[in-house]
């Protein structure tokens, strides 16, 4: 199959083409992110192959259907950037990579935890200026404290196993109960009770219509006063103004992001050489009791293989089937 591939970085090419070997494919790498402008790039390929700030509205996928495009392979599990009721209207098969590592992300959510709460990235700091107080470091035991998990598919899963490996009581919400996370010590409860009794809330459910803005202002004021919130899974989730406003009252005492909700303009790139426009983003690197990672929570050497793994073998089963066991219904 002739796929172009967007948003490509050199860490995409290596994982890609090793597993390319087996698959043979006719994979070209593009660096631009898809959008309207540069969706003529997919001219004469067969298939795209997209990341998660490649954004498939409708009149993207109109050009691309214009291209010749019937197949779209997000390399990712989130699929929040594509418009899915134009995809089906223009006959578009969308797949995805369900799960390539659920214990990548967890891990990086739970090197969040750590860092904010044993204040790492002061404490290195620090030491490098040969400053060996411990004034402002003082940070609590995580044994015994609960933890909100927002979200139990197969991340939250993963998290809660290691959560109660740290000794935390875990009270969970889904739509559905996971048995796995039920036999992990897991109890699930309402949202209010979740805000209200957790010291440490960490969001693993998809961005959707629902669960938008599920951190507001008044889910907020019902959490408890210096809460830790964590928020790995899509930046949708999170109003991130309310955030910055319980911040600076105090109310969150400490937030890990590993996503933005403009992360679109920002993440992946190199911008130290210019100045961020982004004034929400700018305020929320100001916060001591704030670390922000650009997206890096399913970048390990398992992750990115599986990832180029199942991407191409979702493309081979559609080439040879016209069908493929991961597309979005
Ligand atoms: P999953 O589909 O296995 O689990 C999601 C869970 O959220 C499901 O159990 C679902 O029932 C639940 N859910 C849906 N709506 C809900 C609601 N209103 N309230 C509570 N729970 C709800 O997905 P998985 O693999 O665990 O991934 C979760 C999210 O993590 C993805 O949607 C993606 O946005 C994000 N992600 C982030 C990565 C990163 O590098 N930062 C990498 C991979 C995924």
């Amino acid at each position: 199959m002739k796929i172009a591939m967007f948003s490509t970085k050199s860490y995409d090419e290596v994982s890609f083409c090793k597993a390319n070997e087996i698959s043979g494919h006719r994979v070209t790498f593009l660096k631009p992110q898809l959008e309207l402008e540069t969706a003529r790039l997919a001219q004469g390929f067969e298939a795209v192959c997209i990341f998660v700030n490649d954004i498939l509205s409708r009149p993207v996928l109109e050009q691309l259907k214009d291209n010749g495009v019937r197949f779209i392979a997000i390399r990712a599990s989130g699929y929040n950037n594509v418009d899915l009721q134009a995809a089906r209207d223009l006959e578009f098969t969308v797949v995805r990579v369900p799960a390539y590592s659920p214990e990548a992300v967890a891990e990086h959510t739970m090197a969040l935890i750590l860092a904010l709460n044993r204040k790492i990235h002061k404490a290195h700091q620090r030491v490098r200026e040969g400053n060996f107080s411990l004034e402002g470091l003082l940070g609590f035991n995580l044994h015994e404290k609960t933890v909100g998990v927002i979200g139990t598919g197969r991340i939250g899963e993963a998290m809660i196993k290691i959560l109660t490996g740290f000794g935390c009581k875990v009270i969970a919400l889904d739509r559905r109960e996971n048995p796995v996370c039920l036999a992990s010590g897991a109890k699930y409860t309402s949202l209010d009770e979740l805000l209200a009794l957790s010291d440490i809330i960490t969001l693993h459910c998809p961005l959707l219509a629902e669960t938008k803005y599920i951190i507001n202002e008044q889910n907020i004021a019902k959490m408890k006063t210096g809460v830790m919130l964590i928020n790995t899974s899509r930046g949708g989730l999170i109003d991130t103004k309310a955030v910055i406003r319980g911040l600076k009252k105090g109310q969150v005492g400490y937030l890990g992001l590993d996503v933005y909700e403009e992360e679109g303009d920002l993440f992946f790139e190199d911008l130290s050489g210019t100045v961020i426009s982004d004034d929400v983003f700018a305020r929320l690197t100001t916060f001591p009791n704030v670390i922000i990672t650009g997206h890096q929570a399913f970048f390990t050497d398992t992750a990115l293989q599986t990832i180029a793994e199942v991407t191409l073998s979702n493309c081979t089963e559609f080439e040879k089937t016209g069908n493929c066991a991961n597309a979005i219904k």
